[in-house]
């Protein structure tokens, strides 16, 4: 793959605006891999919002797709990470960059997985299946995230252990992080599991809540509005059922125009929901 014409014999791409330069990549698995590219100077966003991001398409034209940010608001670089769709328009090439060459960034980061779309709070839960982990990765490396919660606790679901890897060696590097370390100490609590292969915790999200296996094991009390926010990313289905098992316990969606005790993100469109 050529670096300023990743796809085809089309328009070099950067001759477009929004050009950003691939400095890293790292597969994680044959349908999962993270990249970082450059950041615009001129980016500003919240941790845990979304961007679109492509390449040139077949026909000169740019194709994008959005993006949660994995990276935290300080950080210099941005950091993505990525599904593999095997006939996907954007992901079938995208899966092929390789640093030094270039992707497409359009600079407009939108998203309600934000600090600011919650009420104040003492716990905040994270939950995430697949690559909806994504937005929390950003989230769990802002400083701003501990000065608002006294507890912060990570539940990702994936089907099998080697899809937790992104976010399980992420999540354990930060206690040593010389930026981050001092905040996450004694605050962050991590709950993988995996529904399709035997490991450590097993069961899906929705199921850890509502048996309480999840609080008995982490030694917390169960969820209620009046202490405990939480975050959801994943599948449309995920999103529904998970929204059925928050409000049961109380808890009421919100948006960054109306904060309240949740609040959701789609992390792809798909699966005729
Ligand atoms: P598409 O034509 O977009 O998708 C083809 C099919 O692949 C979909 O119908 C669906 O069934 C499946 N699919 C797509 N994305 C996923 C996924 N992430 N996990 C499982 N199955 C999927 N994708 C990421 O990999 N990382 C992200 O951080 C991310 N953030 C997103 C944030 C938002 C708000 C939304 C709406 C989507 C996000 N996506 C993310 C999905 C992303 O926009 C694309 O769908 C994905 O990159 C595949 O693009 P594609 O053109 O190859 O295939
Ligand atoms: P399961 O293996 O029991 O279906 P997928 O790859 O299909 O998007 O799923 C990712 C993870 O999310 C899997 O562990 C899957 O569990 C889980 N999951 C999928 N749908 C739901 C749902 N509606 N409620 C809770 N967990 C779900």
């Amino acid at each position: 793959m050529s670096a300023v014409s990743p796809m085809t014999d089309a328009k070099p791409i950067q001759t477009l605006p929004d050009a950003q330069t691939v400095t890293e990549v790292t597969h994680w698995t044959d349908r999962l891999f993270s990249f970082r590219v450059t950041r615009p100077r001129s980016l500003r966003f919240r941790s845990g919002e979304f961007v679109m991001i492509g390449l040139l398409g077949d026909n000169g034209k740019p194709l994008l797709r959005a993006y949660s940010i994995a990276s935290p608001s300080w950080d210099e670089e941005l950091e993505f990470y990525s599904i593999k769709v095997p006939d996907g328009p954007l992901t079938s090439k995208l899966q092929h960059i390789r640093p030094g060459d270039q992707i497409i960034l359009r600079p407009k980061p939108v998203g309600t997985l934000v600090l600011d779309a919650l009420l104040p709070g003492k716990r905040l839960w994270m939950l995430a299946t697949g690559t909806g982990i994504a937005p929390f990765a950003s989230l769990v490396r802002d400083p701003e995230t501990y000065e608002r919660y006294e507890q912060v606790i990570v539940m990702h679901t994936c089907r099998e252990t080697a899809e937790l890897e992104y976010g399980r060696k992420l999540i354990e590097s930060l206690p040593d992080d010389p930026l981050i370390g001092e905040f996450v100490k004694g605050k962050l609590l991590y709950y993988p599991t995996t529904t399709r292969e035997t490991s450590g915790h097993m069961g899906r999200i929705t199921d850890n809540l509502s048996s309480g296996k999840v609080f008995a094991d982490l030694g917390l009390p169960a969820m209620s509005a009046e202490t405990d926010r939480a975050m959801v990313c994943g599948s449309m289905a995920l999103n529904i059922d998970l929204k059925a098992v928050l409000e049961g316990f109380g808890l009421r969606e919100g948006a960054n125009s109306e904060p309240r005790e949740y609040v959701v993100e789609k992390s792809f469109v798909g699966d005729g929901i």
